[in-house]
């Protein structure tokens, strides 16, 4: 089985169906539009959406990260950290297992879209040799009905 190491205790390693609630919930804490549960049990068990967890022994789960692999492409869809547990590199360890696993596959360059004004995902990206490639202003709705400019970050794999 696929496992990683994580921080305090906690490892990664990729997502099962069961976890599809867990994951749902932290999504939703981590961002303003939420996505259904059934969309992320149909990823979890699908091709080409792998989905991976950090979780302790018990399978709690702290944060998760969500690829989609399409050819030599492949694309950070979402990854969220339990507000409680960030800050202590559990969005780093996640980060870590995903460029790990995609040696395993024909991706050689990542991609991800992130609200232009989020900091803290912006200088994670940076730190794992991200950088912008364009922007695309408008792209995200906001709860006060304003939108939020994406920046699109690339970097190659492997
Ligand atoms: C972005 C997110 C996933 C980061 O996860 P995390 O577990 O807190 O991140 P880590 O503890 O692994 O931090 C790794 C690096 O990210 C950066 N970082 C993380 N939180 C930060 C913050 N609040 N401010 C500035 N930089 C931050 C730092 O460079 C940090 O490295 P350092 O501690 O050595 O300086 C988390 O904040 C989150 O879930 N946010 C809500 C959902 C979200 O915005 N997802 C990204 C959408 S594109």
């Amino acid at each position: 089985m696929k496992l990683w190491m994580g921080p305090a205790g906690l490892h990664v390693e990729p997502a099962q169906g069961r976890d599809a609630d867990a994951v749902a919930r932290l999504h939703a804490q981590g961002f303003y539009r939420g996505w259904p549960r059934e969309d992320f049990a149909a990823y979890i068990t699908g091709e080409g959406t792998p989905v991976y967890v950090a979780c302790d022994a018990k399978r709690r789960i702290a944060g998760f990260a969500m690829v989609r692999l399409v050819g030599a492409e492949a694309e950070l869809i979402t990854i969220a950290v339990d507000p409680r547990w960030r800050g202590k590199g559990v969005g780093a360890a996640l980060l870590r297992a995903v460029f790990d696993d995609l040696l395993m596959t024909p991706a050689r360059r990542m991609f991800l879209e992130v609200a232009a004004d989020n900091a803290a995902a912006i200088r994670l990206y940076g730190k794992f040799g991200f950088v912008k490639v364009s922007e695309r202003k408008g792209y995200y709705p906001r709860p006060d009905g304003s939108p939020a400019t994406a920046i699109v970050m690339a970097r190659d794999l492997g």
